[in-house]
C-alpha cells in the first residue's frame, strides 16, 4: 500500500513538474514576442536583428549546459556590448543591439525559452541575406546565407544548388525514375550529411537524415526488374533498405536532440549499412538495369 502511494505521490509531482515547465515555456514565449519579436522576427526585410535560429545555435555551442545559455542570453540582452556578442557579422552590418532597460526576470524566462524552443529555419530571412550581400557585392556572405538555405530550405536536395567549384567531379545524371537516380542522390544527401555533422550544423544534419529517410523510390517498371532478378531475395533487399531508413530517423532524432556523441555513434553505422545492400545486390542488379 505504501509503494502504491509513494508512487501515486511521485507520478503527481512529476506531471506538475511538466505543467510547470509548459507554463514557463508559455510565458517566455509571450515575453519574447511582446519585447524581442520586433526585431528579431525571422521575416523582416531588411532585417533588423540576427533570427533565433542562428543565434540559438551560436549560444547552443558556445556553452556547456541549459543554466550557462540563459546566463549568457541574459547578460547581452540587459547590458550588449561588442565584446560579449558572439555573432560578428550582425553587429557589423546592423550595428550592435541597444541597450533597452529590460526587466531582468523577464530576460531570464525570454533566454529560457530561446534555449527550449525548436526555431524554423528562418528560409525568408536568408534569401534577403543573400539578395542584400549580393547587391554589396560581399561574396563572402552571399555564400555564407546561401549555403544555408540550400541545406536547409530548397525542398529538392541539400546540395542540389552548391556552389560549381565545390561540387565533386561525378558521374552523367542517370534517368529520372531509375534507381541509379535515387542512388545518386542519397550519395549527396550522404554527403551532406557528413559534412553538416563534421561542422556541427544540427539542423542541416537532421535535414540531410530526413532526405536519406524518405529517399525516392525507382519507378515501378525499375522495381519490378529488380524482383524479377532478385526473386527470394527481395525480402532481404527491402531489409536492407529498410535498415538505412530507420538509421537516417535514429540520426534525425540524435540531431534534433543535438546530441553529438549520440550522432557520431549513429552516423558512423551509415556507411556501413549503405555498403551491406550494395556488397550484397550491386553487382547483380546494375547491368540488368540498364
Ligand atoms: C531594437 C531592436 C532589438 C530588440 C528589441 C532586441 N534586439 Fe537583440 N539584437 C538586435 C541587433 C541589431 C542584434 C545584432 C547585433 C548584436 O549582436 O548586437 C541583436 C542580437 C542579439 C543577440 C545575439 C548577440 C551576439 O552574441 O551576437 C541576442 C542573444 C539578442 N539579440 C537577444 C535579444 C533578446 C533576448 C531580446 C528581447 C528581450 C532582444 N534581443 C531584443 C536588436 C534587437
Ligand atoms: C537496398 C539496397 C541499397 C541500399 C540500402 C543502398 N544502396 Fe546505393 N546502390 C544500390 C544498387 C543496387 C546500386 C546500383 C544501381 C545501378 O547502378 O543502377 C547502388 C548504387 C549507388 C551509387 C552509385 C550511383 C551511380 O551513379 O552509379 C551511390 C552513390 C549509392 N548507391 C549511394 C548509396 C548510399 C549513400 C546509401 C546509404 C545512405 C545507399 N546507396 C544504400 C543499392 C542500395
Amino acid at each position: 500500500m505504501k509503494k502504491t502511494l509513494l508512487l501515486f505521490t511521485m507520478c503527481l509531482t512529476w506531471a506538475g513538474g511538466a505543467q510547470a515547465a509548459d507554463a514557463d515555456f508559455t510565458a517566455g514565449k509571450k515575453l519574447f514576442q511582446q519585447q524581442c519579436l520586433v526585431c528579431h522576427a525571422a521575416d523582416l526585410d531588411p532585417p533588423k536583428a540576427p533570427p533565433m535560429f542562428g543565434v540559438q545555435m551560436k549560444y547552443k555551442m558556445a556553452t556547456a549546459d541549459r543554466a550557462s545559455f540563459i546566463d549568457k542570453i541574459t547578460s547581452f540582452a540587459m547590458h550588449p556590448t561588442e565584446e560579449k556578442a558572439i555573432l560578428k557579422k550582425p553587429v557589423q552590418v546592423l550595428g550592435l543591439m541597444p541597450e533597452m532597460g529590460f526587466d531582468e526576470r523577464d530576460v531570464r524566462k525570454i533566454a529560457a525559452y530561446i534555449h527550449d524552443e525548436t526555431f524554423p529555419p528562418p528560409c525568408k530571412h536568408w534569401q534577403v541575406a543573400m539578395r542584400i550581400f549580393k547587391e554589396r557585392g560581399d561574396e563572402k556572405a552571399f555564400r555564407h546565407h546561401k549555403k544555408r538555405y540550400d541545406a536547409m530550405c530548397s525542398t529538392t536536395s541539400a546540395t542540389e544548388a552548391r556552389e560549381p567549384e565545390t561540387q565533386a567531379p561525378t558521374a552523367a545524371p542517370a534517368e529520372a525514375g531509375t534507381l541509379k537516380s535515387v542512388m545518386q542522390q542519397l550519395g549527396r544527401d550522404y554527403a551532406a550529411l557528413d559534412h553538416a555533422v563534421l561542422v556541427g550544423d544540427f539542423a542541416a544534419a537532421a535535414v540531410a537524415a530526413e532526405h536519406i529517410a524518405n529517399h525516392e523510390k525507382p519507378s515501378m517498371f525499375q522495381r519490378m526488374k529488380i524482383m524479377a532478378v532478385l526473386r527470394t531475395e527481395m525480402s532481404a533487399f527491402k531489409q536492407a533498405d529498410d535498415k538505412v531508413h530507420q538509421l537516417a530517423m535514429a540520426i534525425k532524432q540524435a540531431a534534433e536532440k543535438k546530441d553529438m556523441p549520440l550522432l557520431i555513434q549513429r552516423q558512423s553505422g551509415m556507411l556501413s549499412a549503405c555498403m551491406a545492400c550494395h556488397t550484397a545486390y550491386r553487382s547483380k542488379i546494375k547491368d540488368i538495369l540498364k
